[in-house]
């Protein structure tokens, strides 16, 4: 079965490759769907579960068939939840991805400037949306823990990881191995709920994703 990734992250289309796969899935990008890459999908709600399953449903009916899609962020408590559903844009619209997260991280530290580390608490948030030929849907939420750190530390991720300092551990997001981030971040979290659910309610079959 063919499964449309609302996505042009190919981080993301690596992770839900390898999630999915097994399910009998064959995961591809809005470009190998023939679309363009930089589509703009509707994001209008002030909730994750709004926009994915906004955004997924918008290509869902372009596209007809299998189609999945997330909507993720960072809240941080001292922050009264903020940037939240904003995380993407924090800072501004008009920069390009590098330089967007890079402008993202600087505002973040300068709003948590003198907060105290025990107060800068967060969690990543994800909500997978996934929409099935015949328009039914299925979400499931993904939480990573943590506090954001004062000074940003190592080069994998992207976005907010360099500032982000998992519970329980020593190195920031961006420390960890492609492997060591999806085995305790929030999307691979929701993602492995997902295809739990895919296959308690029978809408595929198949061994799919190891337990979260
Ligand atoms: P979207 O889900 O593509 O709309 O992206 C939401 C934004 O949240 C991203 O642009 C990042 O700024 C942030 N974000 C989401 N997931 C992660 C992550 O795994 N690491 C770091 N930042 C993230």
């Amino acid at each position: 079965m063919r499964l449309v990734l609302a996505s042009t992250n190919q981080g993301k289309l690596r992770e839900v490759r390898r999630l999915l796969g097994s399910l009998g899935f064959t995961v591809v990008s809005l470009a190998e769907a023939g679309l363009d890459p930089r589509l703009e999908l509707p994001e209008t709600g002030d909730s994750f579960e709004h926009n994915a399953l906004e955004k997924t449903r918008a290509l869902q009916e372009m596209l007809g068939g299998w189609v999945l899609g997330d909507d993720s962020g960072l809240e941080v408590d001292a922050l009264g939840g903020a940037p939240g559903v904003r995380s993407a844009r924090y800072a501004g619209v008009e920069l390009p991805g590098r330089e967007r997260d890079l402008a993202n991280v600087r505002l973040l530290l300068r709003e948590l400037e003198g907060v105290e580390p025990e107060r800068r608490t967060a969690r990543f948030v994800c909500v997978v949306a996934l929409v099935r030929p015949d328009g039914q849907s299925l979400l499931a939420r993904g939480t990573c823990e943590g506090r954001i750190i004062e000074v940003p530390r190592g080069e994998s991720g992207f976005g907010y990881d360099p500032v982000f300092l998992p519970r329980g551990r020593r190195r920031t997001m961006a420390e960890l191995s492609m492997d060591e981030k999806n085995a305790i971040s929030h999307r691979g979290r929701a993602l492995r709920k997902l295809a739990r659910r895919l296959r308690e309610r029978g809408w595929v079959v198949g061994d799919g994703a190891r337990p979260d």
